[in-house]
């Protein structure tokens, strides 16, 4: 089949999401003076670029988005399958300035190079100072932070690489999907 976004795909939910699969799930963490802590999931995130390290995630100007651009800064909390409820539950729709981490039991800590708050036991953490703040069609917001401070578990370590065979890492699928890493190989590159 073919079809333009425009005029609809004509099947029972949209299949977008799905088409652009499996995508990784940024945990944002922002703080805001005065109103506290927040945390939410967005799979419209990913790495943008490699030196300097820059980050993206993007959606509609809810708190996170609006947060990082008042705070200048938030970090992103790498999610695992031991998480993934907890994740989801952080999605609820509540009032600003309530606080994920009290609302669904996150443990909560202090991030280095900025003032904001991060997921304690997540496998990789990373901490970044806003780049752009991009309004795009349709209200849709996008946020580009570049990563200063980098927090790795050390249970994810393992013969000086960042092992991502030591927890379930997860993504984001299309509909209420999601996919656990479980295999991995590897390819070299052609010359
Ligand atoms: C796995 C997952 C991924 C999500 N990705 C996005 C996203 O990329 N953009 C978005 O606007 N909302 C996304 N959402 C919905 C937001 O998490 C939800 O609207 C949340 O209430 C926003 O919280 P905030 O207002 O504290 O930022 C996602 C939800 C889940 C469960």
């Amino acid at each position: 089949m073919f079809y333009r976004p425009e005029a609809g795909s004509g099947l029972p939910h949209n299949p977008f999401k799905a088409v652009v699969s499996p995508r990784p799930i940024g945990w944002i963490s922002t703080r805001v003076g005065g109103l506290g802590d927040n945390l939410a999931p967005y799979s419209f995130f990913n790495a943008v670029g490699d030196s300097p390290p820059l980050v993206m995630f993007a959606g509609d100007p809810n708190d996170s988005i609006t947060n990082a651009c008042a705070a200048g800064v938030f970090a992103v909390n790498i999610v695992e399958k031991a998480t993934w409820r907890k994740m989801n539950a952080t999605s609820a729709r509540v009032a600003r300035g309530v606080d994920e981490f009290v609302l669904c039991g996150v443990a909560k800590a202090e991030c280095t190079t900025i003032d904001c708050p991060r997921v304690a036991d997540a496998p990789a953490t990373l901490e970044c100072v806003l780049e752009r703040h991009l309004v795009l069609p349709g209200d849709n917001h996008m946020v580009i932070g570049r990563v200063t401070g980098i927090h790795l578990r050390d249970d994810c370590l393992r013969d000086g690489r960042f092992d991502v065979t030591a927890y379930v890492p997860v993504a984001r699928l299309g509909y209420k999907d999601y996919a656990f890493v479980r295999e991995v190989r590897s390819l070299d590159r052609p010359e």
